[in-house]
């Protein structure tokens, strides 16, 4: 019996050692939600993310092309001691694996691909076909959220909620044929891409618990992409607000699927 209490004593001891141990050291996401991280959040939809994550006390690792003039974000920073910005190029593979190397050890429960560009509406029309711009938009749009998905594997496989969302968009459905009118041939080719990269990814990583999401936000009022859209949009609030609640229900059985902001699932 005396030798049980002492063990007992001995465990309670221990823990209350690590409680303290744990106190004083620096863990920087330990009175956060969580810890999410998001490219292209300068502006749009990724900066809409980046406030709505801060004001519920995430941690917030706001990266984008260039913190110099991130001046909202710089903002949103200094009344926000929980977001961090830091440089990142989605394209740019030395800056994707230094930062990732950078926050090694660090858990990421939500990562979010949300940088990308629609190209000139000109050059992407089958009367023009600019090869560089077509290189441009799938860099962007495709390559950049599997390089950076694939950089932050393990970040994300180390934290509580394992998530990994891309933002795609109805254009690359093949489905709704409303949308397959006309042009836009490399932004559609490009969240096409993304969406089978997904998929794909979400295969490949279910050993490791972790689940990919596709979130299309509908027409947003950002200034993204000179379609000529004269219909209803919504504003950068709205659709980020969509996507932290599509976030918070991600799932095993609605992941690697298009889901629109309103919750319905988009046919592909
Ligand atoms: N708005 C819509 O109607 C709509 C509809 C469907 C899908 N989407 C998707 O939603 C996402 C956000 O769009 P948005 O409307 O918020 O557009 P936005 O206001 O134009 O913002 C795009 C963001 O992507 C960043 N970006 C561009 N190239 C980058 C690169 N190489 N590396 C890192 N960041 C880069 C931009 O950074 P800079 O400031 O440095 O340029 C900016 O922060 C995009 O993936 C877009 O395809 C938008």
């Amino acid at each position: 019996m005396a030798r049980i209490l002492r063990r007992v004593f001995l465990v309670l001891m221990l823990s209350a050692g690590i409680a303290t141990a744990a106190q004083g050291r620096e863990t920087p996401a330990a009175d956060t939600a969580g810890t999410v991280l998001i490219t292209g959040s300068d502006r749009g939809i990724g900066f809409e993310l980046a406030k709505q994550y801060a004001l519920r006390n995430w941690k917030v690792l706001a990266t984008c092309r260039t913190p110099a003039h991130a001046q909202a974000l710089a903002g949103l920073a200094a009344s926000h001691p929980n977001v961090v910005i830091e440089e990142l190029d989605v394209t740019d593979v030395g800056e994707i694996e230094a930062l990732a190397a950078k926050y090694a050890g660090t858990s990421i429960d939500v990562l979010i691909n949300n940088a990308g560009i629609f190209g000139d509406v000109e050059s992407q029309s089958l009367e023009e076909l600019d090869y560089d711009d077509f290189v441009r938009v799938m860099a962007v749009n495709a390559f950049g959220p599997l390089k950076v998905s694939q950089a932050f594997i393990d970040h994300v496989a180390a934290s509580r909620q394992k998530k990994i969302v891309t933002i795609t968009s109805g254009l690359a459905s093949m489905t709704l044929t409303e949308n397959v009118r006309q042009g836009f041939y490399f932004y559609r080719a490009s969240k096409a891409s993304v969406n089978i990269i997904s998929r794909t990814l979400a295969a490949e990583l279910r050993g490791r618990k972790i689940l990919v999401g596709l979130f299309n936000p509908g027409v947003v009022d950002t200034g993204f992409g000179a379609t000529g859209y004269a219909g209803p949009r919504l504003s950068p609030e709205q659709a980020a607000t969509a996507l932290v609640a599509f976030i918070e229900a991600l799932n095993p059985d609605n992941a690697a699927t298009m889901i629109n902001h309103d919750g319905t699932a988009m046919p592909w």
